[in-house]
């Protein structure tokens, strides 16, 4: 494959991989796929934007080696940090000792962590821009499209916009360009939507925002096809998949079950006809062993509370339901209320284990609920008190804060949760709060910008604006802090926070336990 003219002085570097059948180890391929890279030449430097695939690493440096001699590039913007785009790092780092890499913060973190070396870096922020000389990239964050360190940028001069991952396809073709490609691949631009950035739909609102503000002549994603004609049309796809339509539908309850000898499926029933009886939810009901998995999934990504059934069998719950939850991701489920219910025989952990995945998935779980064999008169009783605590937990989310907690103190047990003034080096400061952050202890978790974006941004510099919400809002958004990376302490006892008790944000909370 070799390098291919976009517009004067621009590049496409990328390479095709047509053969990939499994992609991320989530998501099978029907036209392989491609991981596209470029490269800008300005009247003073010479910029790349992204790697391949570190297999890829000659092909990619013989396409660069067709347009310059690789000692003279200057800089690598490196939009996102995943390997399939972040992989040949270490070989342009051989190869181009003097090159300055062009990031976030953020994406810094994972790069050391991915070429474990030293490098030059130059970080940039949203509404940045790097002068090539006569060609200026603009950089415009893109926060969870689909990693947090994601960015996109834009060349003014041609109206080209680099989108990472955001407008890709696994769909490999060497004509490279939508207007010369004469296959279908708008199922593969669909299918990665759904299975690449679907899972944050809130940003890509956002960066659509943003997008409808620039004049535009070619989009240039990181997969699959380059976008230079019906621009329009792709985004208003994007557009269409994106906006939720506004309803004033009831809350949805999901309930999934299986049962071996109808004893799960008789609490499944007391507990459905409680909750149908309260009249608050719209319901859905499925058999685990009779439905499609993808029904049941899609169910749950709209649902505000979900029931899992299943009876034990040899010590654990059942595979149709392991096959369930093993299918769920914490970015689509965080905050469900949920629990679980089921009967057992000589042993009962199913609905125990069931409690723990949900807490993986981070559901605001609820206690369970089990009985030994066949539900007698006065269990279903207990089924549907069981079924009325649930429906008050879900028309009444408490604060996800709970949830949070069990997650740090259960799933991620090695998090050092004590303040340790000298790993804290980055301060952020007002006349009543301080607020620390660790970027070495910080999983980038999207917790507090997700809850308080006015406060948290990534794609700014500062990233903490500490005067954007008052002072108890920021003490609880860091108080639910998975990682311990951000802390507070109180300058002053504001009066939004004076009834506020201090949680395990605060820089002295594990010392008083
Ligand atoms: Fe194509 Fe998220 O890497």
């Amino acid at each position: 494959m070799a390098a291919i003219k976009i517009v004067p002085d621009v590049y496409g570097v990328g390479v095709q991989d047509p053969d990939l059948k499994l992609f991320d180890v989530i998501m099978e391929l029907d036209h392989g796929t491609s991981y596209n890279a470029y490269l800008v030449r300005g009247s003073d430097h010479i910029a790349l934007i992204d790697t391949v695939k570190e297999e890829f690493a000659q092909e990619y440096a013989d396409n660069l080696a067709e347009i310059v001699e690789l000692q003279e590039i200057d800089y690598l913007v490196v939009q996102h940090a995943e390997p399939d785009h972040a992989g040949s790092i270490r070989m342009l780092l051989d190869k181009v000792p003097g090159l300055t890499i062009v990031t976030n913060y953020a994406a810094y973190t994972f790069l050391k962590a991915i070429v474990n070396r030293e490098f030059k870096v130059k970080f940039v922020a949203h509404d940045g821009e790097l002068d090539l000389g006569g060609k200026r990239l603009r950089f415009i964050g893109a926060p969870l499209l689909h990693w947090p360190e994601t960015f996109y940028s834009y060349l003014v001069e041609d109206e080209i916009l680099f989108s990472s991952d955001t407008f890709g396809s696994h769909f490999s073709d060497d004509r490279w360009f939508n207007d010369l490609i004469d296959r279908d691949f708008l199922p593969d631009f669909k299918d990665y939507y759904d299975m690449i950035l679907g899972h944050f739909k809130k940003y890509i609102w956002s960066a659509l925002k943003r997008i409808k503000a620039l004049e535009l002549k070619m989009i240039c994603p990181a997969h699959g096809p380059i976008l230079r004609e019906n621009l329009e049309y792709y985004i208003d796809l994007y557009h269409d998949w994106t906006i939720k339509p506004k309803t004033d539908e009831k809350p949805l309850v999901v309930i999934a079950y299986t049962s071996a000898y109808g004893y799960t499926e008789k609490i499944m029933a007391a507990v459905k006809a409680e909750l149908e009886a309260g009249g608050q939810f719209k319901m859905e009901v499925f058999e685990l062993t009779q439905t499609p998995l993808t029904k049941v999934k899609e169910a749950i990504h709209n649902c505000s509370g979900l029931l899992i059934g299943s009876p034990t069998i040899n010590k654990d719950a059942v595979k149709p339901v392991w096959d369930l939850l093993g299918s769920l991701s914490p970015v689509d489920t965080n905050g469900i209320v949920a629990s679980a219910f089921g009967s057992f025989g000589w042993s009962g952990e199913a609905v125990p284990n069931i409690i723990l995945r949900m807490r993986m998935l981070r559901m605001r779980v609820m206690p369970g609920f089990r009985i030994q064999f066949n539900p007698s008169a006065e269990q279903i009783e207990e089924a549907g008190q069981f079924a009325r605590e649930f429906m008050q937990a879900v028309l009444q989310p408490e604060e996800k804060l709970e949830k949070v907690l069990i997650y740090q103190r259960e799933i991620n047990p090695l998090n050092p949760y004590s303040f340790e003034a000298e790993n804290y080096k980055r301060k952020y400061e007002n006349e009543d709060i301080i607020v620390y952050w660790n970027p070495d202890q910080c999983t980038h978790d999207t917790n507090c910008f997700v809850s308080l974006s006015s406060v948290f941004a990534p794609e700014k510099t500062p990233w903490v604006n500490v005067n954007g919400a008052d002072v108890a809002t920021i003490m609880k958004t860091i108080d639910a802090c998975p990682s311990g990376a951000l802390k507070y302490n109180l300058k002053t006892v504001a009066a939004s926070a004076e009834k506020i008790e201090k949680g395990p944000g605060w820089v002295g909370y594990y010392d008083k336990k």
